[in-house]
């Protein structure tokens, strides 16, 4: 376990380049199984989860150079279909490598996913998807085994989930056959999935929309491609401004990708200007409160900046209301900015929050990534120091947080606890072993 030390009363400004998009990085990275030639990536973001990602496939007889700016992925080594179990409990979206292996080689066996601190996480879709591409599923002894040549169909998604139409899509690339997802998840890392597959020779139309139609074929080719920027860590960077009446400018960004908050910033008081790939937030000194936000599939408001736009509300001006319509246990972090000094009540997935004059430094803990991130943002804020505990759960999707957050004037100290340097190497993913 690693804690943070924040050290509040920063007032933020600079410009950041925003890393690589995590939960781009993710589905790309499963997709490389359904080519048997190297594949260059770059702006891929040296994270715990990418990093897991990486040994899993390495485990499946990927081969992976991890170079300082580029990662080559050669998978034609590739010849194992069981996924090891202690990495992908780690890391449960691994569970959409289920497509690509099973598309890959005629069978796969995966550990079940577990649930995770912000809901049950379910894959009934996953599965349901997949059996319409002919996949035969039993589910036995903790473990999902598929077997079966797959044929493309149309697949009707009940809800428009993002892993979901992942798994489909890899499924759907080799399958024989027209593949049909309707209702599929629009985020912009679906489209960047299906420009990705798209740059491998495989043939997707409609991704990032809500019909997506894939015409199998026999096999991919490699391809060098370069992953979108990170949205999340955009909006993050961009509220950091907000809770400290910044100034912050993020760049190598896409300005349309993160509109939904945009707009709640300039609701609030604050000065957005968008330029090419880059946005800049101006903030008044108390931001005002927003009335209204819930959060829903894109491009509704993303559940994943709802933790972030909940802790500088809790400064704002007045009353907000939050919804999270995404995920069943996603107010985590309330009882802990609370610790802070913050006055929310939590109504099932109802947050009431009245702004706070001030935060307060205390010890608080970091339930889960964007939770986590979350506290950081307050502790920026909050007078005196904050420590955060199982900060190491911020590492899994933010890149040298402390590098980039003192590159704007704020102060994040780590205090690791005797973590050997394998351990370390696996928490934040950095390092570069020789290409
Ligand atoms: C992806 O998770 C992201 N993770 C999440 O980001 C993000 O919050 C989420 O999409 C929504 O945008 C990655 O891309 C690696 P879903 P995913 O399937 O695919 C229910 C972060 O912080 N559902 O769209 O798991 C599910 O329970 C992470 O970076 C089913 O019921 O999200 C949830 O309520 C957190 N059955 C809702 O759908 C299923 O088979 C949305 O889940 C699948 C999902």
């Amino acid at each position: 376990m690693s804690d943070w030390i924040i050290r509040g009363g920063a007032v933020l400004s600079g410009t950041v380049p925003v890393q690589g998009s995590k939960n781009a990085a993710l589905p790309i990275l499963a997709a490389t199984l359904l080519v048997e030639e190297p594949v260059t990536l770059t702006n891929c973001p040296a994270l715990r989860d990418v990093e897991n990602m990486l040994r899993i496939l390495e485990a499946l007889g990927v081969t992976v150079v991890r170079g300082a700016n580029a990662l080559i992925v050669d998978s034609r080594t590739a010849e194992n279909w069981v996924l090891p179990t202690a990495l992908s409990g780690e890391l449960r979206s691994s569970i959409f490598l289920l497509g690509s292996v099973l598309s890959r080689f005629g069978a796969a066996d995966a550990p079940y996913p577990g649930g995770c601190e912000i809901g049950n996480r379910p894959i009934d879709l996953h599965l349901k998807g997949l059996r319409r591409l002919n996949a035969q599923i039993r589910e036995q002894g903790g473990r999902i085994v598929c077997r079966g040549k797959l044929t493309g169909a149309v697949v009707d998604l009940e809800y428009p989930s993002v892993g979901a139409t992942e798994n489909v899509m890899l499924a759907a690339c080799r399958a024989k056959g027209r593949t049909t997802i309707r209702n599929a998840a629009c985020e912009p890392e679906i489209a960047d999935l299906g420009a990705f597959l798209n740059a491998c020779g495989f043939r997707v139309d409609g991704a990032g929309t809500p019909t997506v139609v894939i015409d199998g074929v026999e096999t991919g080719h490699g391809t060098a491609f370069r992953i979108m920027p990170d949205r999340i860590v955009t909006g993050t960077y961009l509220l950091a401004a907000a809770i400290t009446g910044g100034d912050v400018t993020v760049t190598d960004t896409r300005p349309e990708t993160v509109e939904p908050l945009l707009s709640k910033l300039t609701e609030s008081g604050c000065a957005v200007t968008r330029g090419r790939g880059s946005v800049r937030v101006r903030a008044p000194e108390r931001i005002r409160s927003v009335g209204f936000t819930e959060t829903r599939p894109y491009p509704g408001f993303p559940t994943d900046l709802q933790p972030l736009l909940f802790a500088v509300l809790s400064r704002a001006n007045g009353t907000s209301v939050i919804v999270e319509n995404v995920f069943e246990n996603r107010f985590r972090h309330a009882q802990e900015l609370n610790k802070m000094g913050a006055k929310n009540r939590i109504l099932d997935r109802t947050a009431i929050l009245t702004g706070a004059e001030r935060l307060h430094g205390a010890s608080v803990t970091a339930h889960d990534l964007r939770g986590g991130a979350a506290l950081v943002l307050a502790g920026l804020f909050a007078e005196g120091e904050t420590v955060i505990g199982h900060a190491e759960r911020i590492e899994r999707g933010y890149e040298r947080m402390d590098e980039v957050i003192g590159s704007l004037g704020g102060s994040i100290a780590r205090k690791e606890e005797n973590l050997d340097d394998e351990e370390k190497t696996r928490q934040t993913g950095a390092g570069e072993l020789p290409v």
